[in-house]
C-alpha cells in the first residue's frame, strides 16, 4: 500500500496494463497526466482512493498481465507502437471521418452536437496523422539508434535536432491536445451514448469513437510513460 502512494499512475500502469481499466473506471488519468500520484490525480474529484489502492492490491495478488511492455527492448517496443497502434489509427481515423461526416450531415439538425464531434474530429484527424508522421521518420528512428549504440558500444551520432528532449517534450504535448480533444468529443456526445431512436451509423460512430479513445489512452502510455523516459535515460547514459 505504501509503495502505491507514492509511485506515479503512469508507473503503477507501466508495471501493468490491466490497472489502466481501474483508472479509467474511476476516470482518472493515466497517460497524459501520468505523472501523478493517485492521490494527486484524483484532487478534487471528491472520491475515496482507498477504494482505487484496493482494486489494484486485488489485481497484485491475482494472475500478471502477459504483455509486460515495461521488460521489453524499447527499439522492439518503438516498433511494437508503429504495428500496432499507428496502423490501428491510420486505418480508423478515414473509417471514422466517413461516419462522422454522415451522421453529422443527416442528423445535425436534431443534433447539433454531431456537427461540433465532427468539426473536432477533423481537426484531430489531421493533427495526429502530422504526429505519427513526426514520430515514425524523426524520434523513432532515433531511439533506435540509440539502442544500436548501447549494442555495439559507441556513441551515437548527434541528431539533427539536438536531445531527444527537444521533440519528446513536443510529441508530449501534442498527445495533451489530442486527449483534450478526444475529452471533448466524450463530452459532447454524452460519454459516447447514442439517443434512443439513433440510427445504426449514429451508433456505429460513437462505439468507433469510444474504441479509438481506448486505443488512443493505451498509444500514448506507452510513449509517455515507458518509450520516451526510458529513451530519455539511455541518451544520458550513452553522452
Ligand atoms: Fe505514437
Ligand atoms: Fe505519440
Amino acid at each position: 500500500m505504501e509503495a502505491l502512494k507514492e509511485r506515479t499512475v503512469g508507473q503503477i500502469v507501466a508495471d501493468d496494463y490491466r490497472a489502466a481499466q481501474i483508472f479509467r473506471t474511476f476516470g482518472l488519468d493515466f497517460c497524459c497526466g501520468g505523472n501523478k500520484t493517485i492521490a494527486e490525480a484524483a484532487a478534487g474529484k471528491g472520491m475515496d482512493t482507498e477504494i482505487v489502492k484496493k482494486a489494484l492490491q486485488d489485481l497484485a495478488n491475482g494472475e500478471k498481465e502477459h504483455n509486460n511492455y515495461n521488460d521489453w527492448s524499447i527499439d522492439f517496443l518503438a516498433d511494437y507502437i508503429i504495428n500496432n497502434h499507428h496502423r490501428f489509427t491510420r486505418d480508423k481515423l478515414p473509417e471514422i471521418a466517413v461516419y462522422a461526416r454522415k451522421v453529422a450531415r443527416v442528423h445535425g439538425d436534431r443534433h447539433k452536437e454531431l456537427i461540433e464531434i465532427y468539426a473536432e474530429f477533423t481537426r484531430l484527424h489531421a493533427e495526429i496523422i502530422d504526429h505519427l508522421d513526426k514520430e515514425e521518420e524523426i524520434l523513432f528512428p532515433y531511439i533506435k539508434k540509440l539502442v544500436e549504440a548501447e549494442k555495439t558500444g559507441t556513441k551515437p551520432d548527434v541528431a539533427n535536432f539536438g536531445m531527444a528532449a527537444d521533440p519528446i517534450s513536443m510529441m508530449e504535448e501534442e498527445h495533451d491536445e489530442a486527449g483534450a480533444s478526444m475529452a471533448r468529443i466524450r463530452r459532447l456526445s454524452n460519454g459516447f451514448t447514442p439517443p434512443e431512436d439513433a440510427c445504426a451509423t449514429y451508433r456505429v460512430l460513437f462505439e468507433n469513437l469510444e474504441g479509438f479513445e481506448k486505443d488512443l489512452h493505451k498509444h500514448v502510455h506507452l510513449e509517455n510513460n515507458i518509450l520516451f523516459p526510458k529513451a530519455l535515460e539511455l541518451e544520458r547514459t550513452l553522452h
